[in-house]
C-alpha cells in the first residue's frame, strides 16, 4: 500500500513537472510569435535557448532574445511603423522613409521623443546592402551620397525605400541614420540642388507623412494625423467648442447654411484646437512628389513664406484669422483636454501655450503625457495582438511611465509590453 502510494506520488509529480515544462515551453513560442510577427518550428535553436532561459526563471532574458531575432525590426516594427504612416493606416505599403526611421530609432535605442522634432532619417547604408540582384544594386546606388540620385530617388520618390523593401535584404540591418534631413529646391533635366530642410521635424516632416497629410486640403490634416498617430485621439475626442477661435480661419463658415448656431455648437469644436495648430505648417507643402518648405523653396506662397492654401477662400469670413508666420497656439489646453494631453511644454517642464513651425509642434506633442501613453497603447497592441477595453488605460500609463523611465526607449517598451501580464 505504501509503496503503491509512493508510486502515485512520483507519477503526479513528474505530470507536473511534465506539464510545468509544457507551459514554459508553450510560453516560449508564444513570446517569440508575438515578438517577431512570425511561426517558429517547435525544435528551432533560439526556441529552445529561450524555454532554459525561462526554466531559470530568466523571462525577460528570453523576450530580449526574441528582439534580436531579424524578424522582430523587418515585421514586428516595420508593420507597427507602417500603419502610423499614411492615411489608409494600413501594413500593405511597400517600406518608407518614415517606417525605416522609426526601425531605425527602435534598433539604435534612440529617445523616441527625437521621432517627432530630430534632425534625421534613416536610409539603407550602401555599404551593407547586397548587390546580388538589380533590386538590390539598385537600393544600394539610389542611397549613395551622390546628390542627383538622393535627390531623384529619396527626395522626389519612395524608390530607394520600395528598392529595400526586398526578402533578400535585411533591413533592420542596413538601415543606418543620416543626421540632416534635405529637401528639393530646384530641378531641371535630373540635375537637382537640395539644402538643409530649416524645420526639421522627425517623422513629421519625413516625405511620406507630408504626402500624406500636406498634399492638397489647407494644412489642417497633419493636426488631426498626428494626434490620431501619436495620441492615440481622433479628432471627436479633443474637439472644444469652448476653447478660442481667434485663429480659426476665413475659410470657414460662421453661418453655415444660414445657421451660426451650427457653427458654435459644430464646426466650431474641430476648428478652435486644429486651427490654432495648423500655423505650425504654414510654410510646408506638397507638389509634384516632393516636400516644399518655403524658406528654401518659394512654392505657393505669400512674401511671408505662408503657403497660399492657409489663406484662401478668405471671402467667406473675412473676419477670420490671416495666417502670416508659421506660430502655433495650444486651445487644446483647457477644460477636459487638459488632462486627456497632460501638456508640459516644449522641453517636458516649462508649460508652453504656443511656438513656432512643425519642430516647436513637434517637441511639444512629444513631451506630452499622451505621446507616451499612446506609445504604451500602440506597442501592446502590436506585440499582444489585441486591443484592451476603453476602460482600462492604466495598462496603457503604466506601460507609458515605463518608457519613460528608460528614457523613451521603444525597444525596451516592446519588452516590458510582451512581458505585462495582460499581454497573454
Ligand atoms: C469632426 C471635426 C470637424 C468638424 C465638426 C468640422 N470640421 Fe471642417 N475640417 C475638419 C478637418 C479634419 C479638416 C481637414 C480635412 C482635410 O484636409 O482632409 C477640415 C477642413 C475644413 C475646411 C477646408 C476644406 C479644405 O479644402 O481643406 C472647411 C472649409 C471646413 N472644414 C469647414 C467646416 C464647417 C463649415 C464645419 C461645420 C459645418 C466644419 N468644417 C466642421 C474637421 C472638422
Amino acid at each position: 500500500m505504501r509503496i503503491a502510494l509512493s508510486l502515485l506520488a512520483l507519477m503526479l509529480f513528474c505530470a507536473s513537472a511534465h506539464s510545468q515544462s509544457q507551459i514554459q515551453k508553450d510560453d516560449a513560442k508564444w513570446l517569440l510569435e508575438r515578438i517577431t510577427g512570425v511561426k517558429w518550428s517547435a525544435d528551432h535553436p533560439v526556441l529552445l535557448q529561450m524555454i532554459s532561459l525561462i526554466q531559470t526563471g530568466n523571462r525577460r532574458g528570453a523576450v530580449e532574445l526574441a528582439t534580436q531575432q531579424s524578424d522582430f525590426l523587418n515585421i514586428t516594427v516595420k508593420n507597427f511603423g507602417l500603419k502610423m504612416s499614411t492615411r489608409e493606416e494600413t501594413i500593405r505599403l511597400p517600406l518608407n522613409d518614415f517606417t525605416a526611421t522609426i526601425m531605425g530609432v527602435v534598433r539604435d535605442e534612440i529617445d523616441a521623443r527625437q521621432l517627432l522634432y530630430g534632425n534625421f532619417l534613416y536610409v539603407g547604408d550602401p555599404s551593407k546592402i547586397p548587390s546580388s540582384t538589380n533590386t538590390e544594386t539598385n537600393a544600394r546606388l539610389m542611397a549613395t551620397q551622390n546628390l542627383n540620385t538622393y535627390a531623384r530617388h529619396l527626395l522626389s520618390s519612395n524608390n530607394h525605400y520600395q528598392a529595400l523593401d526586398n526578402k533578400k535584404i535585411d533591413i533592420g540591418q542596413v538601415l543606418i541614420r543620416r543626421a540632416t534631413q534635405y529637401l528639393v529646391v530646384s530641378e531641371s533635366n535630373g540635375a537637382y540642388t537640395i539644402d538643409r530642410n530649416p524645420d526639421p521635424a522627425g517623422i513629421l516632416t519625413s516625405r511620406t507623412f507630408v504626402e500624406a497629410h500636406v498634399e492638397a486640403g489647407t494644412n489642417r490634416r497633419p493636426v488631426e494625423y498626428t494626434f490620431r498617430e501619436f495620441m492615440c485621439l481622433p479628432i471627436e475626442a479633443w474637439a472644444d467648442t469652448a476653447s478660442s477661435d481667434v485663429r480659426i480661419g476665413r475659410d470657414i463658415d460662421r453661418m453655415p447654411g444660414g445657421d451660426h448656431l451650427k457653427f458654435q455648437t459644430s464646426c466650431k469644436g474641430c476648428h478652435t484646437v486644429m486651427d490654432g495648430f495648423r500655423g505650425a505648417w504654414a510654410k510646408w507643402d506638397f507638389n509634384n512628389d516632393i516636400a516644399i518648405q518655403s524658406t528654401i523653396r518659394k512654392g505657393n506662397s505669400d512674401n511671408n513664406g505662408v503657403m497660399q492654401k492657409l489663406n484662401r477662400n478668405g471671402t467667406v469670413y473675412a473676419g477670420g484669422y490671416v495666417t502670416i508666420g508659421d506660430s502655433w497656439v495650444n486651445n487644446a489646453s483647457r477644460g477636459i483636454n487638459q488632462t486627456l494631453f497632460g501638456w508640459r511644454g516644449l522641453d517636458g517642464r516649462t508649460p508652453a501655450s504656443s511656438g513656432d513651425g512643425v519642430n516647436g509642434f513637434g517637441r511639444m506633442v512629444a513631451n506630452s503625457k499622451r505621446f507616451s501613453t499612446c506609445m504604451g497603447k500602440r506597442v501592446f497592441e502590436q506585440v499582444c495582438n489585441k486591443t484592451l477595453p476603453t476602460n482600462e488605460t492604466a495598462t496603457f500609463e503604466g506601460l507609458g511611465s515605463k518608457f519613460e523611465i528608460a528614457n523613451y526607449n521603444l525597444k525596451e517598451l516592446f519588452i516590458q509590453a510582451a512581458l505585462d501580464p495582460k499581454c497573454k
